[in-house]
């Protein structure tokens, strides 16, 4: 489609429309609040540097998931239909761990999606369809970029005294991940 058809009243009938604001903002991005959970700020900070980094990945590989669920095909439509909702909804929950954590260190969760976009070290998928092996392929991969990160991250957290920070990547993120991967791959063997 080269042209939007989309139609949609005008604002000009409210008496008060309500007009967003860009000056209510009480933290930067990129900036820890002081907290007391008795962690030192420059591991707090580089774990949220970390954590923000997952969750951009995350819930890029939770929306290439809910994409491919709603776009697959094939003999095994209803068996992989069903397999990337699964996954999609365990990714979900890893969101919200790991945004959570960003804030329990003081740190402000990457949310947005033009924010999540330009952070992720995923690559961007077509908006058209894929077959079902371009759909795996880019899973996998997906996957594997995550982890590549999650273990590079567990080893930093761990040694700079960030257990909590270390569990949730090692039990969570690590453990749920290659566990997808295993369903995953034994499609393409
Ligand atoms: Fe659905």
């Amino acid at each position: 489609m080269s042209h939007s058809t989309i139609t949609r009243d005008d604002a000009t009938h409210l008496r008060e429309p309500v007009v967003p604001s860009n000056t209510g903002e009480v933290q930067a991005f990129g900036h820890a609040r002081r907290t007391t959970i008795a962690l030192d700020a420059t591991a707090a900070l580089a774990s949220v540097d970390s954590l923000n980094q997952l969750l951009a990945d995350t819930v890029t590989l939770r929306d290439l998931y809910k994409k491919h669920h709603w776009q697959v095909s094939g003999p095994t439509f209803y068996m992989l239909h069903l397999l990337f909702d699964k996954h999609a909804e365990e990714q979900t929950r890893l969101i919200d761990l790991l945004a959570e954590r960003v804030q329990v260190l003081g740190g402000v969760a990457i949310a947005m999606g033009a924010d999540i976009a330009e952070a992720t070290l995923i690559p961007r998928a077509p908006k058209g369809r894929e077959n079902t092996e371009a759909q795996l392929a880019r899973l996998l991969h997906a996957h594997e970029t995550i982890l590549l990160a999650a273990r590079a991250m567990a080893k930093s957290t761990a040694s700079a005294g960030d257990i909590g920070t270390d569990d949730i990547i090692v039990s969570d993120v690590i453990r749920a991940n290659e566990l997808q991967v295993w369903f995953l791959a034994q499609h393409v063997q």
